[in-house]
């Protein structure tokens, strides 16, 4: 089978989603397959062209990768791809849209508010502590934690410095939960519920991909109904989306309150592959390897 591995772009996150694509290049050699490495530039649909992959391998990660841009292009070329297709894709990269969506099916998450950039000149958009994130980045690009006192300056305000100052389409957010918790859905399966504890401040870009700056628990310590609730939350949100292949939904969680102490984030559907990624680490745990996780996709992508 030809495997067109797509990767790269000019997205944020870029340097993560090349870390994805050369390892799932990699599985793809392994398990076999003839594989080309593309990295995404505006030519894209010419070198897909050219290459004439039975399937492309989409490891994109951001605009315009994960938000239904690259969907399109590939459905209209009539080439298989793996991960979400473009409705699905549009909505989840939205993390304001995915609430509509999400929260009248009953799944609990924090009442956000868009905020444009220049409202901020007004001052906090909401009591203190909030967090305010670029609504359609990934891997916590432009996230901002705002607490009480004075960590932003006070009153927080667009000439104030902060991440903030580089996006257009904020949305602000309680801070909600002590713990950080992840699940990834796999083929219509939620497969472990991961707590994510780094060893300083936030799970912030850097925690997520340097060594060593964040310990992963997976599976989590917690009771067994939140775990549960957990995992059906994630699955509900997977099927609620129209997700394929593999999603991660990612929670904060109120500790000791229960199952009721979950509040759903987001749901990624073209969560990381790297050496520090969640989900290979959650398909490790229930013995599948990266090369397997990889071929479900691909054969998922084909059906
Ligand atoms: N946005 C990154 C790649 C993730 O969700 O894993
Ligand atoms: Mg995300």
């Amino acid at each position: 089978m030809k495997v067109a591995v797509l990767m790269g772009g000019w997205s944020a996150e870029r340097e993560v989603s090349l870390t994805s694509g050369r390892g799932i290049a990699e599985a793809c050699r392994k398990l076999g397959h003839e594989t080309v490495e593309v990295d995404m530039d505006r030519n894209v649909a010419a070198v897909l062209a050219g290459i004439r992959p039975d399937v492309v391998f989409n490891a994109l990660h951001g605009v315009p990768g994960e938000d239904g841009t690259v969907q399109g292009l590939l459905d209209i070329m009539q080439l298989p791809y793996t991960h979400s297709g473009l409705e699905t894709s549009v909505i989840a990269i939205d993390k304001e849209l995915t609430k509509t969506i999400l929260v009248p099916a009953g799944i609990r998450m924090p009442a956000g508010r868009m905020v444009a950039s220049e409202d901020l000149y007004s001052g906090d958009p909401l009591p203190r502590p909030y967090v305010l994130k670029p609504v359609n980045e990934g891997s916590s690009v432009g996230i901002a934690i705002v607490e009480e006192g004075s960590n932003y300056g006070d009153p927080i305000g667009r000439d104030v410095p902060g991440p903030w100052q580089e996006f257009d389409r904020l949305l602000a957010e309680p801070f909600v939960g002590t713990r950080e918790l992840t699940v990834a859905v796999l083929a219509g399966r939620p497969l472990a519920v991961t707590e994510l504890r780094p060893k300083r401040g936030f799970y912030d870009y850097e925690a997520k991909y340097t060594d060593g700056l964040t310990v992963h628990e997976c599976p989590a310590q917690l009771p067994p109904d939140v775990t549960e609730a957990a995992m059906d939350i994630a699955l509900r949100a997977h099927e609620r989306l129209g997700c394929r292949g593999v999603s991660r939904s990612d929670f904060r969680y109120d500790d000791g309150a229960g199952a009721d102490g979950l509040w759903l984030l987001e749901v990624n559907t073209q969560p990381g592959m790297t050496p520090l990624s969640l989900v290979p680490e959650q398909a490790k745990y229930l013995g599948i390897s990266y090369e397997d996780l990889v071929q479900q996709l691909l054969d998922e992508a084909l059906v």
